[in-house]
């Protein structure tokens, strides 16, 4: 594998230039589904129905309009500035250079974390299914094949993401198809057990199972015709996600209640198991692992293109701007991605990280949002006011979150911010060396 990958960094030269546009609307909703239908649905959607009991679908229905705000921000400044690196560029432009540098940082941190998280997740779907095999060199041989993968260009790797989000689907289609007649209303009473309180709590956790919307303005600099198809992609993902995500839901909860969801690590699945059909159960962990390993690999696509956009400028070390001119792909930022990914996928003990992380992507929505404000009238595709609501979502969801999870993340911003300083100061000295 190493001497494979080591071919196709070998076999291309490398350039500063420019990614080609390769992706089209087909490609482009799948990368939106890919990066989107994750561990939330999979697994979140248990710790929601236990804090808030069958409202927590009232919470999974709030979740999706604020991402919708927030995804339709994403949708205009992309459609206006198509280049890699989303809202680290729009920030840059739209509000200040430090405002892009920590929505980049953010976006890094965040999605790094998830990574790894994401992998172990695999890992773990993966070694239940193939007897012998053991979690972590499961979570490590995803990561080196999708980082394989991710070299092969952003057509190939699209296809490959494309076919998983079909397995992905096909596996909520069937619970919900196989699940629909077993649906009890007595499993919906009491609706709100502990209060409404506890739904907007299950909907600031829900909101997680959304994100990855804004997958594809960070991949603004591939996709064909961006103004026309991102905010299509976009505002395709997201009314998808909300449909599928709904009927998943209401046909869980109802065919075996809150509490039993609540109870279970594998919620989907302890409620197929009542369908009395065991291969909708299979068919389901299936798609959960495939799940995992779409969200992993759109995570390797936009992070390698953070890491792209964040060098051009020197705010990430210059050689990770190279391009693989035969195959458009930024190969140094993907091998440094899956690198960095393996490691903390061995490594383990993400909670902390993880916890600062959903922090650090409310920090990224809400300075999309802040640039979406600053847009020009003639710039706007949507009404300010959307751009608005979804700031103050993500203000609200980031404030319900606990105390040491904002500290954490004020935390990670700050080591950002040191590190900054110090790569500029360098390269300024650089300069002045005669
Ligand atoms: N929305 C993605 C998930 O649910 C991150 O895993």
């Amino acid at each position: 594998m190493r001497n494979h990958s080591q071919k196709i960094m070998s076999s291309s030269s490398h350039s500063a230039g420019r990614l080609r546009r390769d992706l089209g609307l087909v490609g482009a909703v799948g990368i939106g589904l890919g990066a989107v239908m994750g561990a939330g649905i999979f697994v979140v959607t248990g710790v929601a129905a236990g804090v808030a009991g069958p409202a927590f679908l009232v919470g999974l229905a709030v979740a999706g309009v604020a991402a919708a705000f927030n995804g339709l921000s994403s949708a205009q400044l992309a459609a206006n500035f198509p280049q890699s690196g989303g809202t680290y560029e729009y920030g840059r432009r739209l509000i200040h250079p430090l405002a892009g540098f920590a929505a980049g940082w953010m976006f890094l941190a965040g999605k790094l974390a998830a990574a790894g998280t994401v992998a172990i997740g695999f890992g773990h779907y993966a070694s239940a299914m193939v007897p012998g095999a053991s979690p972590v060199p499961m979570a490590v041989a995803a990561v080196v094949l999708l980082t394989l993968a991710n070299l092969f260009g952003v057509k190939r790797a699209g296809a490959l993401n494309l076919a998983i989000v079909l397995l992905t689907l096909g596996a909520l289609g069937c619970f919900v198809a196989g699940g629909w007649t077993q649906v009890d209303g007595a499993n919906f009473r009491p609706f709100a057990p502990h209060g409404w309180h506890a739904v907007a709590e299950s909907c600031a956790l829900l909101f997680f199972a959304y994100t990855g919307y804004a997958r594809l303005a960070t991949l603004g600099e591939e996709v064909r015709e961006p103004a026309r198809n991102i905010p299509r992609a976009i505002v395709l993902t997201l009314i998808l996600s909300f449909v599928v995500y709904l009927s998943v839901g209401m046909v869980a909860a109802g065919a075996v209640g809150a509490d039993a969801l609540a109870a279970s690590r594998a919620p989907l699945e302890t409620a197929a198991a009542t369908f009395g059909k065991p291969w909708i159960a299979r068919f389901l962990a299936a798609g959960a692992a495939t799940a995992m390993l779409g969200v992993l690999l759109s995570q390797i696509l936009g992070i390698s293109r953070m890491m792209l956009a964040m060098a051009r400028n020197g705010d990430l070390p210059r050689f990770l701007d190279r391009i693989d001119e035969t195959r458009s792909v930024p190969s140094r930022a993907i091998v440094l991605t899956g690198a960095i990914a393996a490691t903390l996928a061995i490594a383990g003990k993400l909670e902390a990280v993880i916890a600062a992380a959903a922090f650090t992507i409310l920090i990224y929505y809400a300075l999309t949002n802040l640039a979406a404000i600053r847009l020009a009238d003639s710039q706007r595709l949507y009404p300010q006011w959307i751009a608005w609501a979804g700031l103050l979502a993500c203000i609200a969801m980031a404030v319900s979150l606990q105390p040491r999870t904002i500290l954490a993340g004020t935390g990670l911003l700050a080591v950002g911010f040191a590190f900054r300083f110090r790569a500029h100061r360098l390269a300024s000295g650089r300069k002045d060396d005669p």
